[in-house]
């Protein structure tokens, strides 16, 4: 079991990359970076390497998995047709933080990966690393997120060792992900292409390119089963318990002190422009508000890091719903299990 190197390089002459397609070719499961969050690799062609992927993270068998490619072409041995409007998309947006659901053909990849569903997620990742790590394997290679199943995606390896380490064949370390929570999941099985999950492209953007999108009524109301079965999941939590606080900074502090006086250690989550303000056990800001790209980028690290403190309950500012916004409140939401005070 090889594992973290903190010296990496990008490109193909990098050896770490020829031992990592060797364990995926015989059907190991790897860790690697994704410029969205670590991913865990494993031959999506192969039930054995599936299984280990689900093993390891200790995820429900009933969650379907996103099959990672490094060329277009690769599509055609699995996916049934390519709609017009799912072409459009990745000519615009692959490489990148997408993923695209196609009717599926029977038969090449493996039911465990696609968790017994007639489609399949796929995307492209925009990260030198993968791509290259791709290229090498030449297989479509299932990965979920890094993260033991309910936990924070990883955005480092450090990250990912802290969650599996002793559970994989081994991590390709790339450093810190860029845009930091997962791809926007679309399915593009019917007329109107429909959001599943909210991620690193925006609904604007991809509005933009096809025109109407819709979004799984599931996402915003609590009542409704989601089309995606990973978005039923609690996910994303840290250990002590999430609030997200519609307020200003100041009913947060008053929020913070009741619970100081009752003798509890406090955290609080924000960002780089109210960091100063608050008097708390722990403050931990991710990115700056003025800037939503930089929340999202340091969201799960931020949650993280509460686990390494004695906080008993945080309290957390909220963001706009728009944008990448709508990813991390659909994270935050998550990771807080629908409690917010008002
Ligand atoms: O950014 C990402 O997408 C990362 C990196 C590693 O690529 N991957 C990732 O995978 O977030 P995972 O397994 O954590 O999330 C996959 C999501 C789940 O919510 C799953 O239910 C959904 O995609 N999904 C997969 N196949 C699906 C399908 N055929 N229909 C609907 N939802 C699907
Ligand atoms: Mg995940």
């Amino acid at each position: 079991r090889w594992s973290v190197d903190n010296n990496v390089d990008k490109g193909e002459s990098y050896p770490q990359l020829s031992q990592a397609a060797d364990l995926l070719k015989n059907n190991e499961v790897v860790a690697f970076p994704t410029e969205t969050v670590y991913g865990l690799g494993g031959n999506a062609e192969n039930d054995d390497a599936v299984r280990k992927i689900f093993g390891a993270k200790g995820r429900p068998s009933d969650n379907p998995l996103i099959i990672h490619i490094a060329q277009q072409r690769q599509l055609n041995a699995f996916v049934e047709e390519i709609p017009e409007k799912a072409q459009a998309l990745m000519e615009s947006f692959w490489p990148g933080p997408l993923t695209l659901i196609f009717n599926m053909k029977k038969g090449v990849l493996s039911d465990f990966a696609t968790a017994g569903l007639s489609t399949v997620a796929v995307r492209m990742p925009d990260h030198p690393v993968a791509l290259a790590l791709l290229e090498k394997t030449r297989l479509p290679i299932a990965a979920p997120s890094a993260n033991r199943s309910g936990r924070p995606s990883p955005t480092t390896a450090d990250h990912v060792w802290e969650d599996l380490n002793g559970r994989i064949a081994g991590i390709v370390n790339g450093g810190p992900t860029g845009v930091g929570v997962e791809s926007t999941v679309l399915d593009c099985t019917g007329e109107v292409p429909v959001i599943l999950r909210p991620g690193g492209i925006t609904k604007e953007q991809l509005e933009a390119v096809v025109g109407e999108i819709s979004v799984d009524p599931a996402l915003t109301d609590e009542e409704q089963a989601p089309k995606s079965p990973g978005m039923k999941y609690r996910h994303y939590a840290p250990d002590a318990p999430l609030y997200l606080v519609e307020g200003t900074r100041e009913d947060i502090q008053r929020l913070v002190d009741e619970k100081k006086q009752e003798g509890l250690s406090v955290g609080v989550l924000t960002t780089a422009e109210n960091e100063g303000f608050y008097q708390a056990n722990y403050v931990f800001a991710c990115g700056q508000r003025e800037f939503l790209e930089t929340v999202a980028s340091s969201l799960y690290k931020a949650l993280r890091h509460f686990n390494n403190t004695d906080a008993d309950i945080i309290f957390s500012e909220m963001f706009p719903n728009e944008g990448v916004g709508h990813a991390i409140m659909n994270r935050l939401m998550k990771a807080a299990g629908h409690r917010v005070i008002s």
